[in-house]
């Protein structure tokens, strides 16, 4: 039977971290602590390495409000700055990449080197009564780490290392990126009207895949697709057993090759989801890294990578980079739909036409059990402070 008012705001009848209020999906006041608590702490994909391949190769993001320059220096170590120049603060690298000798403020001229070293104050004969010096005027180093060629940064100085960070999470990936060299052939980039969580849901649970035309017809067809079981790794981190994509059930990709990348069976599939923006996804022949920037409650910028392997002939990579780009291309088969699935979400959280989203599937961990999803939240509310099921006591607490 439909519901009046009342009964509409309670609460599903199930235990309290098996749903979660739309609140934590739209409410500006929870986005303004999630920037603080959340990304502002956690390790966050930046780039693979391959994008900063030469000396001087930059990359520019921006995450948490934070504008970054990611640099190889003239010493081939991969650095992360703020880029803010010291002066006067304006950026000291503009675009969304390019290669620099070094890093010139266009704004006064003031330079840095690849190390994040203040190399020159432009007409310095100014700072020598009072100072300052350029000593002390570097760059402000971001923390950085890299693994599997990708690399992380963390804004926050004392958060613990990456390796205890990720822990076991690269276990499933890390023959397939780790032993070949592997790059970058495709980027693009997109802004959804929907909250940076609802994409990575949709990456965390696999009973959507019946929203799927092609994943009907393909993997869940496939023998053994629902027992797969979700693992799932410290700090919010998780997989899904590997899965085979029979594609020669649909129709045009009957001549898909098995030019798979190492350690991968024929059709494979393994996807790795990092709390709390980015999933790794293999698909027998390439590699998609997805990372989510929230840039308001309900606007978010979506990154794609597609990665092949290096220095490989024409014809393999050709052949990798259609097989990429019949799924997650801009007009691919698949995932185009998830935005479309999470706009439709969201039209209803930023309304107020949603009350609570519902995480309570147990299967055993199987398939489409939601436990990636619960796993997730729970970490999101041990982050926040605040359990993600109850954002009114929440706010109230607040004041
Ligand atoms: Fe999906």
């Amino acid at each position: 039977m439909a519901r009046n008012a009342d009964q509409w705001g309670d609460p599903p009848k199930v235990p309290q971290d098996h749903y979660v209020s739309a609140q934590v999906y739209s409410n500006p006041e929870l986005f303004a602590e999630e920037q603080e608590k959340i990304f502002r702490k956690v390790w966050r994909f930046a780039c693979h390495e391959s994008e900063v391949a030469a000396v001087g190769d930059y990359r520019t993001f921006t995450w948490a409000g934070m504008p970054l320059v990611v640099i190889r220096g003239t010493d081939e170590k991969i650095r992360c700055f703020i880029n803010s120049c010291s002066h006067r603060s304006s950026l000291v690298a503009r675009g969304p990449s390019g290669n620099a000798k070094t890093l010139t403020c266009f704004f006064h001229l003031w330079q840095y080197d690849t190390q994040g070293h203040c190399i020159s104050m432009t007409r310095d004969l100014g700072y020598k009564e009072v100072g300052p010096c350029k000593e002390d005027l570097g760059l402000r180093e971001v923390r950085t780490a890299e693994r599997l060629g990708m690399v992380f940064i963390n804004l926050d100085d004392n958060a613990q290392s990456f390796d205890d960070y990720v822990g076991n999470a690269f276990a499933l990936i890390e023959e397939v990126m780790g032993s070949v060299p592997i790059e970058v052939f495709h980027y693009h980039e997109t802004q959804m009207r929907a909250n940076w969580k609802q994409w990575h849901e949709t990456n965390m649970e696999d009973y959507h895949n019946w929203g799927h035309v092609v994943n009907r017809v393909t993997g869940m067809q496939a023998k053994g697709h629902f027992e797969r079981k979700w693992i799932l790794y410290g700090n919010g981190h998780g997989t899904i057993e590997p899965m085979k994509i029979e594609y020669v059930r649909y129709k045009g990709w009957e001549d898909r090759q098995q030019k798979n990348l190492p350690g991968l069976g024929p059709g494979e599939l393994r996807a790795v989801d990092l709390f709390p923006n980015t999933t790794i996804i293999v698909r027998a022949t390439c590699i998609r890294i997805d990372t989510s920037t929230p840039i308001a409650p309900g606007q978010t910028l979506l990154e794609y990578r597609g990665l092949g392997i290096k220095g490989e002939p024409a014809a393999e990579r050709a052949m990798r980079v259609r097989d990429h780009n019949q799924f997650w291309g801009p007009f691919g088969r698949n995932l185009v739909e998830d935005v479309v699935f999470v706009e439709a979400v969201e039209e209803c959280n930023r309304n107020g036409a949603a009350q609570f989203s519902v995480l309570a599937r147990r299967e055993e961990m199987r398939a489409q059990d939601d436990g990636l999803m619960r796993h997730f939240h729970n970490e999101w509310s041990r982050r926040m402070g605040r359990p993600a099921s109850n954002p009114a006591n929440w706010l109230q607490a607040a004041e």
